[in-house]
């Protein structure tokens, strides 16, 4: 719990970047919260990992990509309160990984160029992340 009493919860999120510059989108599948927006892939940090190992594990699961922490890059941080929690997702770039992504749990997933990224409905906490892209790429 916070000071206001909110639950936080830890996302750790990835702009994986290909040889374009385009950044992969995945779109929040129906059933899960937020459904049909699209997000930076990642997922909860779970008790005992980093956020890097998240992301690896989550790349993986996701998304068929393969990773390893020297080639996530801390980018920003997003903080954001919803009404029942207080998300903190720090963002991290990825530009070196093996394989093809494709939406291993049914998601859509997109490759996009940082300045169409305002063309996606995204999550509330993932908006603000657009400009450091926009800078970045
Ligand atoms: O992906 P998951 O549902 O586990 O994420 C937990 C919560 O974090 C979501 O319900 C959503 O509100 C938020 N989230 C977000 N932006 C993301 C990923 C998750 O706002 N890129």
């Amino acid at each position: 719990m916070d000071a206001i009493g909110k639950k936080i919860v830890l996302v750790a999120a990835c702009a994986l970047v290909d040889s374009d510059g385009r950044i992969l989108l995945a779109q929040r599948p129906e059933g899960k919260s937020l459904a049909g927006l699209w997000e930076f892939p990642g997922g909860k940090v779970e008790p005992g990992e980093t956020p890097e190992e998240t992301l690896i594990r989550e790349l993986d699961e996701e998304l068929g990509i393969q990773t390893k922490v020297a080639c996530l890059a801390p980018l920003t941080f997003a903080s954001h309160t919803y009404d029942d929690f207080h998300l903190l997702m720090p963002l991290y770039v990825c530009r070196r990984y093996e394989g093809v992504a494709i939406g291993r749990e049914g998601q859509a997933i997109k490759w996009v160029r940082s300045k169409a990224l305002r063309d996606y409905p995204m999550p509330p906490a993932d908006e603000p992340l657009i400009p450091f892209l926009m800078d970045l790429l």
